[in-house]
């Protein structure tokens, strides 16, 4: 167990002016400081350093206000019908529509934006209905998330073949020589899906966007998952020009959960199958005339159901508030704080000179986002227990996340985990059915420890919050396990 830290305030003084020093770009966002003060107070009320934004984002007070006033203001029902308070909606949200479109820059003539309850809903939306046949692929980098993982099943029901591309373990990038070789295997003539995260939501690695046009090029459509980096970094699509791109809102800006958005080029939307149709997808439909219905053409015939029509309002809202402040402003201010949390925490050693933090991913600050994924190790290089690090930090009012964070790719190579070790947790014998139960039969027949530690930053990540986890790392430094 870890010495109780004291007061990190004695030493943060001296340390952000050094840091100053060290990241002067930091000193351009002092706007967010303000902003903090303004719309994030209950943040330093309460006493918290959130370090989850990977997990959820913080939603300014202000927007929360501003939406409040907008649903006292107005009569809004049910879209698509004809009445004032029908239509008041459909307007607001196609103003939302309208809305994405902007921030991404992703022009209404190239991409179709369609809402949906989250990124996993984007995804499906996609797989369910992806053209996936013999003959045909879905390539994916290890470092997915589940949702993008899950496709799988879709393609191999439909006779696709199935093909991951590793990750590194040194700094959990991609193998470029791996992929390229994967890409340019020639197609068959059936369609070929590749799929990869802008930002891997474990370990932070960003992967080259340019990946997009160079597997379009070859005859792919590429999914490009943005849940994890557009919170933190400019998207245009235009440019990046992906087929699907996938997010969900409260991810950027806190409020509302429960959006999300699939961002389709129309061309390649316009050869998915849906595999059912309902209210609000479809035109008209018959019980008599058998087998009888028309989709709606565009977003609407992917939107199952009503949408979220007062909820939406407030993506327009959190954008604006994003655009307020600027993407890149906040891009500087995560850069500079987690570059200076990966250079303390990699100089952090015990006193017999072993290191205490273990990271997995890069240590560099070049192509990666504010996530780092760790281990501490005790003076013989044994993690501390993950669970009971995240304890301690809760207890000392520190947020963060332990896990895998679905992904199970980039957790595997992390810790070494080998497909044998994995195959013990899948033996019907065992019968295995939480996470919690798997981690625990790899730790005690390998000794591995599938369990990491999460720290992410975003919009309104401060100084104080970066010093405050270095400080709590250092009290494990020359403790016993
Ligand atoms: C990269 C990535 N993809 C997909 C998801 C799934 O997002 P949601 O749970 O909002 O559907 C997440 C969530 O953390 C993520 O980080």
């Amino acid at each position: 167990m870890a010495q109780a830290f004291g007061d990190e305030s004695l030493g943060r003084i001296a340390a952000e002016q050094d840091f100053l020093r060290r990241l002067p770009a930091y000193a351009q966002t002092t706007s967010l400081d303000d902003l903090r003060a303004a719309d994030y107070g209950r943040l330093d009320r309460c006493g918290c350093t959130y370090l989850d934004y990977t997990g959820g984002g913080l939603f300014g007070e202000s927007q929360v206000r501003r939406h409040h006033e907008l649903l006292g203001e107005r009569v809004l029902g049910n879209p698509h019908s004809h009445s004032l308070a029908s239509l008041a909606s459909t307007e607001l949200v196609e103003e939302a529509r309208a809305a994405v479109r902007r921030f991404f820059n992703a022009p209404e003539d190239e991409y179709e934006v369609i809402f949906t309850a989250n990124t996993t809903g984007a995804l499906k939306l996609v797989g369910e209905a992806y053209p996936f046949v013999r003959g045909g692929r879905y390539l994916l980098s290890y470092d997915n998330h589940n949702s993008v993982n899950g496709i799988r099943e879709f393609a191999r029901r439909g006779g696709a073949a199935v093909e991951y591309v590793p990750v590194r373990r040194s700094d959990l990038r991609l193998d470029e020589k791996r992929l390229r070789s994967a890409l340019s295997v020639p197609g068959s003539g059936a369609d070929r899906l590749f799929a990869y995260p802008a930002q891997s939501n474990f370990s932070g690695v960003q992967h080259p966007l340019e990946w997009v046009a160079q597997a379009r090029d070859l005859g792919w459509d590429v999914l490009l998952d943005c849940a994890a980096y557009a919170p933190t970094n400019r998207l245009d699509l235009q440019a990046v020009g992906p087929d699907f791109a996938t997010l969900s809102f409260y991810k950027l800006f806190g409020y509302p959960t429960g959006i999300g958005a699939l961002i389709a080029r129309r061309d390649t939307l316009a050869k998915l199958r849906r595999p059912w149709f309902a209210g609000g997808t479809v035109a008209f439909a018959s019980v008599r005339a058998k087998g009888g219905y028309r989709l709606t053409p565009g977003a609407s015939g992917f939107e199952d159901g009503t949408i979220d029509y007062l909820g939406l309002p407030a993506v327009t809202i959190g954008l604006r508030h994003l655009e307020s402040i600027g993407m890149d402003l906040i891009h500087t201010r995560v850069s500079t704080l987690t570059a200076w949390l990966l250079e303390e925490l990699v100089s952090l050693h015990h006193g017999n000179g072993a290191p205490l933090v273990c990271l997995f991913g890069p240590s560099d600050t070049q192509r990666r986002g504010a996530i780092l994924a760790l281990h501490l190790l005790d003076p013989a290089g044994r993690p501390y227990d993950v669970d009971e690090m995240e304890k301690a930090a809760s207890q000392a009012g520190i947020a963060t996340r332990t896990g895998c964070f679905c992904n199970p790719g980039d957790g595997e190579v992390a810790h070494d985990i080998s497909r044998e070790d994995m195959e013990l947790c899948f033996r019907e014998s065992r019968g295995l059915t939480t996470l919690v139960e798997c981690q625990h039969v790899i730790e005690d027949t390998t000794g591995k420890v599938p369990n990491t530690l999460r720290v992410s930053l975003g919009l309104v990540s401060s100084f104080a919050d970066v010093h405050r986890f270095v400080t709590f790392t250092k009290s494990y430094l020359d403790c016993p396990r």
